[in-house]
């Protein structure tokens, strides 16, 4: 298979962790008898640096004429502490997640057998944690109308969705429970919130369409707690914009680290994939960062071209450097530690 994949490296650590993964992806297509036309492009502060836009026009073209999108990370501490300033480089995360009609953000969190005591919550409670989170991810407060009044003294943001957009996230989560253990969980606060009164109502309408899915739901406050004490009791959760970016970050620490987890960003046709973690600007340049989740988000992307194998293959390999400890600094503890791109280095040898 030919395949052409935009590749967005980004800020921070961005450039280091997707070198990593595309050493692994250049080696699996070897193996597989595959070619891949990387096609680097700017995004976030390296192209507000550039041409004054986080996600340039001839970015966007790039992307758009790919079959996928590899990418790292966005974000820069220069725009942090800086609520004034005009452009942002997750301005561009935000607009690629929309021109490229990016709705469903696809991010799992499980355990590594070899890792299990590094996460912060008890053994018996995560054992087994296999969960996805399905994330609305061109609506609801991120891009409703939002502004100023009363001379900037009373600020507000909107969470508006349609129905169609339910649909469209609720339809992409039933479908992955059928493939899965058949549970679905919307969350939501319906309890207090219009919005979330018509995902709740959107959802139960499509109940009959799956009857063998099993739905049930939850407020987006108890899913918050259940979450850290049987986070092994779900399966698929369906949920708005702001809940899923809240949820996600508390889930992903369970497997032990945030450098672990992986995400898929899907719409219609492109997939764009991306590690769960940021751009980590302490650790830019270092060559320290931890780059599986980058890696095994390029295995999530081989999955959706339909090849299993290849994404088997990746998943295995990362596996093995776990269990054979050729780990970056933040999960070697006392054992000795190896450089980002030593790891992608073992990888694509090992493969
Ligand atoms: C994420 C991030 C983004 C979001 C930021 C960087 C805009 O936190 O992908 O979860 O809020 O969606
Ligand atoms: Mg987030």
């Amino acid at each position: 298979m030919e395949l052409n994949i935009a590749l967005l490296a980004g800020d921070g650590i961005g450039p280091e962790v997707i070198a990593q993964a595309v050493k692994v992806c250049d080696a699996v297509a070897d193996k597989y008898n595959h070619k891949i036309h990387w096609r680097p492009a700017l995004t976030g502060a390296a192209a507000i640096d550039a041409v004054g836009d986080p996600y340039p026009e001839e970015t966007h073209a790039i992307c758009a004429s790919s079959d996928a999108v590899l990418f790292g990370a966005i974000g820069h501490p220069r725009f942090d502490n800086d609520p004034s300033a005009k452009v942002r480089p997750e301005q561009g995360l935000l607009k690629m997640r929309q021109k490229l009609g990016l709705f469903a953000n696809v991010r799992p969190t499980f355990t590594f057998p070899s890792l299990i005591d590094r996460s912060p919550l008890k053994r018996e409670r995560i054992e087994g944690t296999d969960l996805v989170f399905l994330r609305e991810l061109t609506g609801g407060i991120y891009f409703g109308k939002r502004g100023r009044e009363d001379d900037g003294e009373t600020a507000f943001d909107t969470c508006t969705y349609t129905r169609k957009e339910v649909q469209r996230l609720a339809k992409k989560g039933f479908e992955m429970a059928m493939k899965r253990s058949k549970k679905l969980c919307c969350v939501d606060k319906a309890n207090v919130l219009e919005s979330s009164r018509l995902w709740r109502e959107t959802v139960q309408a499509m109940e009959k369409e799956y009857p063998e899915v099993q739905v049930s739901y939850e407020f987006v406050d108890a899913v918050a707690m259940r979450l850290v004490q049987w986070p092994n009791s779900y399966d698929v959760l369906i949920t708005e914009n702001l809940f899923g970016d809240i949820l996600t970050d508390e889930a992903s620490v369970i497997s032990g680290s945030m450098g672990l987890m992986p995400s898929a960003s899907l719409g219609e046709s492109i997939g764009l994939y991306e590690p769960i973690h940021g751009s980590y600007p302490q650790a830019a340049g270092k060559d320290i960062a931890n780059p599986l989740a980058t890696v095994l988000s390029a295995a999530m992307m081989f999955d959706d071209f339909g090849l299993f194998q290849e994404a088997e293959a990746i998943r295995d390999v990362v596996n093995r450097s776990l269990s054979e400890g050729v780990v970056t600094e933040d999960l070697a503890d006392k054992g000795k530690s190896y450089k980002t791109s030593e790891v992608g280095n073992w990888l694509a040898k090992h493969l």
